[in-house]
């Protein structure tokens, strides 16, 4: 698994802050019932003092009778520890340093590799970084206007309907997708010309959903594209999110697909991003100025099954509001 320096920099300090936080609490712990049990304090270094003779004798190569008399005699201490608690009325496992992870006891390391709570480390502060290159305040649910849409119908439909009614569709729609994510949620397509509000729509969402305290990530095919195949080639350190970033999240927006440079390698792994976050029922939401028919053709149809078949498509009409923003201001 590759990750940027800085995210997995970033892993590890977390990591560092939860071990300290639980020794620091073990040592207050200590410090309290040392005051009021005395001779607690007195045992416990009786115990540490006998850990240490064991080390050394192990170390100068003592008879394993020596060592074994180290063992029964720390034993022995441990037991006289235990019922000591036991006698004031604390649990036994009082005195037991409460790391986040037990199964690491906040190394981050196992034996065989890396431990869970260092990949979700790893994962969540991928999304951090990966949004942090957003522009997030930008754009909003409340700063969405509608009076950028044409209210002329738009020619060639079977439902007739205006940009202004159908954009009014989607603001009311993503709002309300946004204030009920869950794990339910569908995922969404979002399917029209350029400068039309799909990317201004999404990053709303992505800002409340964030809000609620799921895991997100947003990213453009095109750095999507090679960031996949940066762990193939020898890439910038920009590129170097690993795959685990876009699978794991609780919500992937995959802005302008269609615009990444398209080979068999792209349509694979984009497939492979798409496929496996259906299946594990993790909400994808896709932008694209391509037509359905330009999905189908430009990828392979298991591709555009997927898309036109499993997301709710959410259509944009109208003239670009880039252009009519300028023409304004
Ligand atoms: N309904 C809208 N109200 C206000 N600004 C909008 C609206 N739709 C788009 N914009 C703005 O116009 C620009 C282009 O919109 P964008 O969402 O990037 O379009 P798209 O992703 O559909 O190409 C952005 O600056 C965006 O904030
Ligand atoms: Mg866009
Ligand atoms: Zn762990």
């Amino acid at each position: 698994m590759v990750y940027p320096q800085q995210v997995v920099l970033n892993a590890l300090k977390i990591l560092e802050d939860r071990r300290n936080k639980a020794e620091q609490e073990l040592q207050e712990k200590k410090k309290r019932i040392f005051e009021s049990v005395e001779e607690l304090g007195e045992l416990s270094k009786e115990i540490a003092q006998v850990s240490l003779l064991a080390v050394k004798a192990v170390a100068n190569g003592g008879t394993a009778e020596h060592v074994e008399q180290f063992k029964l005699k720390s034993l022995e201490l441990q037991k006289k520890r235990d019922d000591l608690l036991k006698g004031n009325g604390i649990p036994k496992d009082y005195l037991k340093c409460r790391y986040y992870c037990e199964k690491c006891h906040d190394t981050g390391y196992l034996t065989t590799g890396l431990c869970d709570c260092l990949k979700k480390l790893l994962i969540n502060e991928s999304a951090k970084d990966l949004n942090m290159k957003v522009p997030l305040d930008k754009f909003s649910f409340d700063n969405f206007r509608l009076e950028f849409y044409d209210t002329n119908l738009v020619p060639g439909l079977k439902e007739p309907i205006t940009p202004r009614e159908q954009a009014k569709k989607n603001l009311d729609f993503c709002k309300e997708y946004a204030s009920n994510f869950s794990k339910e949620s569908p995922n969404l397509l979002l399917g029209g010309g350029t400068g039309l509000g799909k990317t201004h729509l999404s990053l709303a969402i992505v800002k409340e959903v964030l809000k609620k305290g799921y895991s997100v990530v947003y990213i453009s095919a095109v750095q999507l594209v090679l960031n996949l195949e940066g762990h193939r080639f020898n890439s910038d350190e920009q590129n170097k999110y690993s795959i685990d970033s876009f699978l794991e999240c609780d919500l992937l927006v995959i802005d302008d697909f269609g615009s990444e440079p398209i080979s068999s390698f792209s349509v694979a792994s984009v497939y492979n991003i798409i496929n496996t976050r259906l299946m594990q029922q993790k909400q994808t939401i896709i932008n694209t100025n391509l037509s359905g028919q330009r999905i189908v053709d430009q990828y392979e149809e298991r591709v555009a099954s997927r898309l036109l078949g499993e997301y709710y498509v959410l259509k944009f009409y109208g003239r670009d509001i880039r252009q009519i923003k300028h023409l304004q201001f």
